[in-house]
């Protein structure tokens, strides 16, 4: 049987954290052995809301490429690839915004959290908006349609996209005769939601992270800077691993079943202290991301690395000028020289 097409994007954020490792990398590391993969660096859209500050966006693509690499990723079995190396995926992001009605694009709900988090007042969001940033749901279409993907892994928070995605999809084959776009389906894995040393959401820029490629020194410092139960204030004090909401979570994200048993024993009977049990947290962290850093350490040189991705970029570029052809011969248009 022939294998499904699937495709999935992450932007270049810089160094990934354990979050992407665990809700993203992972996946697409088990998924390349069930479908034909396409996974991608999404820099164009990291540029529809940092289009100021563009001097770390080409070396944060590389860092992201060898993380993508580090995590399992294999070059030749999954094609990975830069947005910005294949261009065509621009051309069909301009056709496709042709038949796409504004208000589709205005009534997407991610979209809408996206604007409100530019800014807590909504007027000023308003004038951060661009409209790149408002085309960011169309261009990830173009992403999708440009290799004619009918599976695309996504958090919760992209499934709004996808129904644009169909809808376009939809739309031009009705208007154009066709069956050339396939209506691509999200496939929903269950990623554990990794909070950040401080208890909000692990961000890069909240600066609240764990990256795969800090070293266990640094991790063990920022596992103890984790907040525990507020109410165990001294060691011997009895605690509730309920109310430690970042240090417990982690152990319930990355220790096995029994050490988890153990620790809600000595955190509620106020055998251990809150300093321990992270020590002993920070080695359980250290050791299951051992293996992706000793990888990652083993990455080959930068020019290297962009040999990969150039490979990955030729074999995109292929398939997407095969898809851009047929837009063009649906939509009657001349395929210039
Ligand atoms: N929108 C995704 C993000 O913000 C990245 C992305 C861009 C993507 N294009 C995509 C993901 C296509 C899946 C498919 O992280």
């Amino acid at each position: 049987m022939q294998k499904k097409r699937l495709l999935s994007g992450i932007r270049p954020t810089g160094a990934l954290h354990v979050g992407h490792y665990l809700g993203v990398l992972r996946n697409w590391a088990k998924l390349q052995e069930e479908h034909e993969c396409f996974y991608f660096i999404a820099d164009w859209h990291t540029l529809t809301t940092k289009y100021k500050d563009t001097n770390e966006l080409q070396n944060n693509t590389i860092e992201v490429a060898k993380d993508i690499i580090a995590s399992g990723i294999n070059p030749n079995k999954a094609t990975l690839y830069i947005q910005s190396a294949v261009p065509e995926v621009a051309e069909l992001h301009l056709l496709l915004s042709m038949i796409t009605y504004q208000n589709w694009v205005e009534r997407d709900p991610t979209l809408k959290d996206m604007v409100k988090l530019l800014a807590e007042d909504e007027n000023k969001a308003k004038e951060e908006v661009t409209y790149g940033l408002l085309g960011y749901p169309v261009l990830m279409t173009a992403d999708i349609l440009s290799v004619l993907g009918e599976y695309v892994p996504v958090g919760r928070d992209q499934v709004a996209h996808l129904e644009l995605t169909r809808d376009i999809a939809r739309r031009f084959n009705y208007i154009y005769k066709t069956e050339l776009f396939p209506e691509p389906q999200p496939l929903l894995t269950e990623t554990p939601s990794v909070p950040g040393i401080d208890g909000r959401k692990m961000s890069k820029s909240l600066n609240n992270d764990i990256k795969v490629i800090d070293n266990e020194e640094i991790t063990i410092k920022k596992v103890l800077q984790m907040i525990t139960d507020p109410k165990k204030a001294r060691k011997n004090d009895a605690g509730s691993p309920e109310e430690c909401q970042v240090a417990y979570k982690h152990y319930e994200i990355f220790a096995d079943k029994s050490t988890q048993e153990l620790v809600r024993k000595e955190c509620t009977t106020g055998a251990i202290g809150c300093v321990d049990c992270k020590k002993r947290l920070a080695e359980i962290i250290n050791n299951s991301l051992s293996q992706i850093r000793i990888k990652r350490e083993l990455i080959p040189k930068d020019s290297e690395i962009l040999e990969i991705l150039d490979i990955g970029n030729g074999h995109a570029k292929k398939i997407v000028k095969q898809t851009l052809d047929k837009v063009k011969d649906a939509m009657k248009l001349k395929k210039w020289n």
